[in-house]
């Protein structure tokens, strides 16, 4: 299954979304190879609730795009794992690039919701990634490496893991894509990581990418034998860039399964 996946940051209101969805639902049918996807999104908490159930019987899996590791508590502001639950989240993302450069989100922090969502049966999907300066100076492996042992300190549920690697100097307006071969040696470097961290069970943890991927150059990612799935912010938003994002990528995977056999 390739995942691929939409984060919507802070764009659509709940009807909106659950027009998204029902489009998206309609033009999947006519993808070749949907079925080897399974698809995510990860919609404002506000949409949550309309999306699960536009989503229902359908192979799109809802989550959340933060979330706090109390259960309930004076956090103003602040939704907890059993709300997103409530709602119909099956995932969380957690350590966002935005998260992290904008908001201040520590590993720390990070930690404490990465046990929380585990204890609450959430899916986890772990964003890292280095910012350009890192990255300049050589050190994107160390940092990534650093983010995925703080922000898993303790964690067991290896089952429920996901890791989507999106360089901060590749997201968002303005943002490179990252060179695929870039990528795949931080795969390698992730997969290295997750083997120490949790031994075998660290094997089959799905890694994404994720950063200004588009129709255009998706094809070069879905083609690693790494990429497990994929994660698009814009080119996500709208139905037919979504759809053909995501056609390309499944054309680019089936054609590589087929030379490599
Ligand atoms: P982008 O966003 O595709 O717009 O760069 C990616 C993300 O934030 O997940």
């Amino acid at each position: 299954m390739f995942l691929f996946g939409t984060n919507l940051k802070m764009h659509q209101t709940p009807h909106q979304t659950r027009a998204f969805i029902h489009a998206l639902r309609e033009r999947l049918t006519a993808v070749p190879n949907a079925g080897q996807a399974a698809l995510w999104i990860a919609p404002p908490y506000t949409s949550i609730e309309a999306a699960a159930e536009a989503a229902q019987g359908s192979p799109i899996m809802i989550g959340a795009q933060n979330m706090h590791w109390a259960d309930e508590g004076a956090f103003t502001g602040e939704i907890s794992p059993p709300m997103l639950k409530a709602c119909g989240a099956e995932f969380v993302m957690l350590g966002h690039a935005e998260r992290r450069t904008l908001f201040g989100e520590t590993d720390d922090a990070l930690n404490k919701k990465v046990l929380a969502a585990a204890r609450h049966g959430l899916k986890i999907m772990l964003c890292v990634g280095e910012p350009s300066a890192v990255k300049e100076a050589g050190a994107g492996a160390d940092y990534v490496a650093q983010q995925l042992k703080l922000d898993l300190r303790g964690f067991e549920a290896f089952d429920r893991l996901l890791v989507l690697y999106e360089p901060i100097w590749s997201v968002g307006a303005g943002g490179t894509p990252a060179d695929p071969t870039y990528v795949s040696s931080a795969f390698d470097n992730i997969r290295c990581v997750l083997r120490h961290l949790c031994g075998a069970a660290g094997e089959s943890v799905p890694l994404l990418y994720g950063g200004s991927v588009d129709a255009a150059n998706c094809a070069q990612y879905a083609r690693l034998a790494q990429a497990a799935g994929m994660g698009v912010g814009r080119a996500g938003w709208n139905v037919e860039s979504f759809i053909a994002v995501l056609t390309n990528a499944l054309a680019a995977r089936q054609l590589h399964a087929t030379k490599t056999t």
